[in-house]
């Protein structure tokens, strides 16, 4: 398989993740104002993957202004950087890195234009891979507290495809199966975008790691018969408190964890931290058409005049988490003193 995003001589190129897993089709973006959308419209999705895309977006967006003298270079800039975080509200990681971008382009704002190109797009590139690097060690710290012949129940796709490759949730899935501890994967649908059945299972099977795809009111039902070992989920935003947002849907699954004694594991790298907010309450939810709840693959599965609410994330409280997993180590409570120290760690 192809990385979920590469820089191809000045081009953006991502798999679409809406055809997937009938079609293994790859979109090709020529400008921020493409990869803007494919963002939005879901073509790439996850907290990382959509960093990343947003990165490249700065950079190749850039270029056509580099020749402009330092004024026309920063209104560009603002204008390239409104448009992008203007996409989907609730994963940090994607203003984490549009920050990141900005910070380079004020130390070369008056670069010579190649000079100019070059660190942007030297920077994008970087968060990309350091972005692969992070997963690969989630992968094996989550992988040592894996049990044996683990079933494991996963929600929303926390994969290769949300990040660099790898993923989070499910890089500690696959590094789990390297070591043989997998038996079974459940994996939510994940209603309405149905990133569980369709992305998830591709994913995985494509892996050879067995996997059960359930519909998102059965993981009860699984977890009261004892056929459910541990819970593992990505995260879109995570507050210094330990209260998680992630996939609507994934609160319920805590509070079902919590009610059966299973551990409740959320994978994600410190560019999913949010430092400016203290807890969950401050994290802004996206909420996204109501025809998305309304409608199936283009038909209406509900009467005329229903209507809908479709939040794209929940807020799963802190109490709930038993460890967050990032790539400087394993956080557990309290969280307020562990989150901050990982942040404050090497590498920050
Ligand atoms: O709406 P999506 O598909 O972008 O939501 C994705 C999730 O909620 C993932 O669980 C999260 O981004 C973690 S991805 C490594």
């Amino acid at each position: 398989m192809r990385p979920t995003i590469a820089w191809e001589e000045d081009v953006i190129v991502m798999i679409d993740q809406r055809r997937l897993p009938r079609e293994e089709i790859y979109l090709r973006c020529r400008d921020h104002l493409e990869v803007a959308a494919a963002i939005r419209d879901m073509a790439i999705r996850g907290a990382p993957a959509i960093g990343i895309a947003a990165a490249m977006a700065v950079a190749l967006g850039m270029k056509r202004h580099a020749g402009q003298d330092v004024g026309g270079r920063e209104r560009a800039y603002a204008a390239i950087h409104d448009v992008l975080a203007e996409t989907r509200p609730t994963a940090v990681n994607l203003f984490w890195a549009l920050e990141r971008m900005r910070r380079r382009f004020a130390e070369t704002r008056s670069a010579p234009k190649d000079a100019l190109d070059d660190t942007l797009r030297r920077e994008a590139l970087a968060i990309e891979a350091e972005d692969l690097d992070a997963c690969r060690r989630m992968g094996e710290l989550g992988a040592a507290l894996v049990p044996e012949r683990a079933r494991i129940l996963t929600h929303c796709n926390a994969g290769g495809l949300a990040t660099a490759g790898h993923g989070t949730a499910l890089g500690v899935v696959r590094s789990a199966a390297r070591l043989g501890k997998v038996r079974m994967v459940f994996a939510d649908e994940t209603r309405p975008f149905l990133q569980g059945a369709r992305l998830t299972a591709w994913e995985l099977l494509r892996d050879g790691i067995p996997t059960t795809v359930i519909t998102d009111g059965m993981a009860g039902h699984f977890m009261a018969r004892g056929e459910i070992d541990l819970v593992v989920v990505g995260a879109d935003r995570i507050a210094m408190n330990g209260d998680v947002a992630n996939k609507i849907g994934t609160y319920s699954l805590a509070v079902l964890a919590r009610e059966h004694g299973l551990p409740f594991f959320v994978v994600a790298p410190t560019s999913t931290f949010d430092p400016e907010t203290p807890n969950g309450s401050g994290i802004p939810i996206e909420e996204r058409p109501q025809d998305e709840v309304l409608r199936f693959a283009g038909t209406s599965i509900a009467p005329e005049g229903a209507l809908a609410r479709h939040p794209a994330f929940d807020v799963t409280p802190h109490r709930l988490v038993t460890a967050v997993i990032c790539e400087r180590g394993v956080a557990r409570p309290p969280f307020a003193a562990s989150l901050s120290a990982l942040l404050r760690k090497e590498g920050a």
